[in-house]
């Protein structure tokens, strides 16, 4: 694979390094900077917005021309044609199910959806006004200690029963978080309801009325599922690989996943865009909130705008933006105040010098949000919801990652502090 070789010349330094440049099927190509530790170099950058830090086939992003594939399909038409469970056998196993093998994956994970009624007295020890988020953290590193027979990382048949038991307990833990917040009791999933309609049903039914599915939030839900599920090195998805790559149980990995998932510029966006517009809470403030977006002595910024990778509109709000206009239309509701705001604000970035130049689109947390609050889902479990979805794509990495060999993963750093001293006597 290293088919072209590059050349640093450093000052003071007589010798030309060459390093090997490997292409991959897509994307740009990477210089294999490894040989330059043993001349006692290191490269820096931070943010990592130049490094790949492992090899991956999963998901391929291309920012500048809007393009996200998972094992090569576009997500347009995974969106259009499969669903969530598909998009999951899809990822972990790198080709689509036949109707069969879907038909299989799907009942498997249907008998796992219940987690060990053990759990249940777990969230006791919360307060019920936790933080969802907080909540799952610890619930979902709790799961290491329920399921012991699923731990061996380097049995490839331990690695599939444990991504199994994540997709299937997410939602019945997420549902949960919600049920004790508001203190009604937990509902058990129901196995004949497809995965969106058994989530919304352990989220809104209640042992006195049962929740009736309906087509259209169901398919809305499913996308949500779906659009989320792998986005390759992401901060989420490289915090699971660096924690695994201590040789960290899986539980405990995804655990760290949801925690670096749940920061505003990551996951955490889609419940502070639904904030913002509530701080915003009129169309006339608009013009107020774009210039502070847009002051650079100001730290406010327009949330669920701009994207790290994406320098284009993100294929994901494309689909979400139609999805948003499904629910609204279903639900009699687009003349809401606060969807009002969001659509005028939209308006106003897609045509603003300041956002244009720079490039800041509506990423896809700007219309989920929008989406979740229609269905009647709570600002605080738009992150959880966004956890769940992200599993498929923690837990393929993860398996990913210990497929092949792999070594801890292990940054270095540019020392800036104090050189030797001694200790005043
Ligand atoms: N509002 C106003 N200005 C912005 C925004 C925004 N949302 N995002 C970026 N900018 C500006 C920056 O101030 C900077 O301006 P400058 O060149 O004049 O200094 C320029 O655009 C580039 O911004 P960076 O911070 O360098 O972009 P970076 O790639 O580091 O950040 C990020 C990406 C974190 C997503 C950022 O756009 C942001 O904070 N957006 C809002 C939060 C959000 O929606 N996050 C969700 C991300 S998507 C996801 O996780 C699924």
């Amino acid at each position: 694979m290293a088919d072209k070789k590059a050349r640093l010349t450093i000052d003071g330094v007589d010798e030309v390094i060459e390093l090997s440049v490997y292409s991959g099927t897509l994307g740009p190509d990477v210089i294999d900077v490894r040989p330059l530790t043993g001349r006692g170099l290191f490269t820096y950058d931070p943010g990592f917005v130049s490094t790949a830090a492992c090899e991956s086939s999963i998901t391929y992003i291309d920012g500048d021309q809007g393009i996200l594939l998972h094992r090569g399909y576009p997500i347009e038409q995974l969106a259009k044609h499969s669903d969530y469970l598909e998009t999951c056998y899809l990822l972990l196993n790198g080709e689509l199910p036949t109707a069969e093998q879907k038909e299989q994956f799907v009942n498997t994970i249907k008998n796992h959806t219940m987690v060990h009624q053990q759990m249940t007295h777990f969230f006791n020890g919360f307060r019920r006004d936790a933080h969802p988020m907080a909540i799952m953290v610890a619930v979902v590193g709790a799961l290491s200690a329920f399921y012991h027979d699923s731990l061996d990382i380097d049995d490839p048949h331990h690695r599939e029963v444990c991504a199994y038991r994540l997709i299937a307990k997410m939602p019945t833990i997420a549902a949960m978080c919600y049920k004790y917040s508001i203190g009604q009791p937990f509902q058990y999933p129901q196995n004949d309801l497809n995965y969106a309609d058994n989530f919304l049903h352990m989220m809104f039914g209640t042992p006195c009325a049962t929740y009736v599915p309906n087509p259209i939030l169901s398919k809305a839900m499913d996308r949500i599922f779906l659009l989320h599920a792998d986005h390759e090195q992401n901060a989420s998805t490289s915090t699971v690989r660096l924690a695994g790559s201590s040789g960290a149980n899986p539980f405990a990995c995804i655990a760290s996943g949801v925690a670096a998932l749940w920061g505003p510029a990551h996951g955490g966006a889609n419940e502070a865009v639904l904030q913002m517009l509530e701080e915003i809470g009129d169309e006339a403030n608009i013009p107020e909130f774009i210039q502070r977006a847009k002051d650079p002595d100001d730290d406010f910024r327009l949330m669920g705008f701009g994207h790290r990778v994406y320098r284009n509109f993100d294929p994901r709000a494309k689909v979400m933006k139609q999805a948003c206009d499904e629910v609204l239309a279903e639900l009699g509701i687009e003349n809401d105040p606060l969807l009002k705001i969001a659509k005028r604000l939209e308006q106003i970035a897609l045509e603003d010098e300041y956002f244009v130049q720079r490039k800041l689109y509506p990423n896809v947390d700007f219309y989920s949000g929008i989406i979740l609050k229609a269905i009647g889902i709570p600002t605080n479990m738009f992150t959880v919801i966004f956890a769940l979805s992200r599993t498929i794509g923690w837990i393929s990495h993860w398996s990913e990652f210990h497929s092949s060999p792999n070594k801890i993963g292990r940054p270095r750093q540019l020392y800036t502090g104090q050189k030797q001293r001694d200790y005043p006597e």
